[in-house]
């Protein structure tokens, strides 16, 4: 595949106006239309753990291993669910395609030397072993032209440590002198996972290690004249697939004058787990919304377009919702854009935090997400900048979002992301504030003033799963 995740970099002259919206909290018994309250009670926690189930489990009740893994089967079956419950709410589900997809599953890795097993993790878009692969470890630095070469790591396999340049670089030079594995360990304490970006630029078998391990490794290479060492590495990719953004909408009330659009957004890939809390917490909890929303005495009275997308391809870099704010930006449509709501992550933990991409990002949603957590008495775990998920791509584009989440999961992309771990009490706040944080909005006269062009740039790198 040819798409890489995005670096965000956005020309002040680049962005586009969009409007601006001043809301003050409104509280449930304030709300003017008074319908808060009604929906509130109407709200099925348990819905909402049905569809985490659904997406996450197997017939069996089973949790599923891969279950909505990027480009493969399990996440084009949950894009069609999703559609079919927006049309059992007389929303005309899409399904928009997101070409040129690389679907990649990390089956695991195993290494050993002389018996004693070293951990290890598959950078994602690796190649596999064919079976276990044994050799000898040579250490070559960094990881430079120069050092691979220096090294002689000609059929063998190469140590390198994090650092300088990007893992693909790395790897890269070893296989361009022969080497038949690659293993680059840590700069700072812990386990290296990470990315190489995409499949074309894959050589071979490449691996994380943590700074500890590998620091014994090179000891031990010094030590001894040959150190022998075993690996191997199991994965499944499906080259050139693809994915899909699932949209629905509920339409502002028909007397409402040029209705602006609120989005509500999840993504519903997961990476090679179960994907419970990442992310089908915040899928099932944005399709519950959308019933709310629209029971007839919610719809009527809505002057805001509220639509729902369920992103596709986030887990390998945002893929999903920047293709679709790349269409709006292109249509014209981003202007009529009043914000964003991004849910990702909302089952467990123990308090709900807000984040931006950056400081210099339009924080107007997320004055109205602080505002609600504090009248509804919620444990606030603070407001921080991450471009990690799907709000990124709105916000470089100058549409206000915000990303709300619980914190914090120990399973993150673990196999124990499962439903069990799903706290109910976290599913009814998140979609209790939401509901709340829309009927604020609701209650808010639409402000149809421009809202000011951002200053200088705005970038992002993510940095959670590191390319360097
Ligand atoms: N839900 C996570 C992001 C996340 C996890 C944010 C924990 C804050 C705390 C998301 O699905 C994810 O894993 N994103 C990728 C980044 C993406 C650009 C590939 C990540 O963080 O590695
Ligand atoms: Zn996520």
């Amino acid at each position: 595949m040819s798409k890489k995740r995005k670096i965000y970099v956005v020309a002040a002259s680049a962005i586009i106006a969009a409007p601006i919206l001043l809301a003050s909290p409104a509280s449930a018994a304030a709300n003017a239309n008074g319908i808060l309250s009604k929906i509130e009670r109407q709200l099925s926690v348990n819905q909402i753990l049905k569809d985490i189930e659904r997406l996450s489990m197997d017939e069996s009740g089973q949790n599923k291993d891969n279950a909505r893994v990027t480009g493969f089967e399990g996440e084009h079956e949950a894009a069609k669910y999703i559609q079919s419950e927006f049309n059992k709410l007389g929303m005309n589900g899409e399904l928009s395609t997101i070409e040129g997809i690389d679907g990649f599953i990390d089956d695991g890795a195993t290494l050993t030397v002389g018996g004693e097993k070293i951990e290890v993790k598959t950078m994602t878009f690796s190649q596999a072993t064919n079976g276990p692969l044994e050799g000898e470890l040579v250490y070559a630095g960094v990881g430079t032209e120069e050092e691979c070469k220096k090294a002689n790591v000609d059929g063998k396999i190469v140590l390198i440590q994090r650092g300088e340049i990007p893992f693909a670089q790395k790897a890269k030079n070893a296989y361009a002198n022969g080497a038949k594995g690659v293993i680059i360990y840590n700069n700072t304490s812990g386990m290296l996972g990470g990315t190489l970006g995409s499949l074309e630029d894959s050589k071979g078998p490449t691996v994380g290690m943590s700074l500890e391990d590998g620091t014994k490794l090179v000891e031990r290479i010094q030590d001894v004249e040959t150190l022998n060492i075993s690996m191997e590495v199991k994965t499944l990719v499906k080259p050139d697939s693809y994915s899909y953004n699932v949209i629905g909408e509920i339409p502002a009330h028909k007397n409402t004058k040029n209705p602006q659009t609120i989005v509500l957004g999840a993504h519903f890939d997961s990476v090679s787990c179960p994907g419970a809390n990442d992310n089908a917490s915040g899928t099932a909890t944005i399709l519950e919304v959308a019933r709310l929303l629209s029971k007839p005495e919610v719809k009527n009275k809505l002057q805001y377009n509220v639509r729902f997308v369920a992103f596709g391809a986030e887990e390998i870099g945002l893929i999903g919702s920047d293709q679709y704010v790349a269409q709006l930006v292109e249509s014209g449509e981003s202007k009529n854009i009043v914000g964003m709501i991004n849910l990702d992550m909302v089952g467990v933990g123990d308090q709900v935090v807000t984040y931006n991409l950056n400081d210099k990002a339009d924080h107007k949603i997320t004055d109205i997400a602080e505002d609600n957590i504090k009248e509804l008495g919620y444990k606030y775990g603070g407001h921080f900048n991450s471009g990690s998920s799907d709000h990124a791509p709105f916000e470089a584009a100058g549409i206000p979002a915000v990303f709300i989440q619980f914190d914090k999961d120990p399973y993150y992309h673990t196999d124990e992301d499962t439903i069990d771990k799903i706290d109910p009490q976290n599913i009814k706040e998140t979609a209790t504030l939401v509901l709340n944080m829309l009927m604020d909005m609701n209650d808010t006269k639409q402000e149809k003033q421009k809202h000011k062009p951002l200053k200088g740039k705005i970038e992002f790198e993510n940095q959670q799963m590191p390319r360097k």
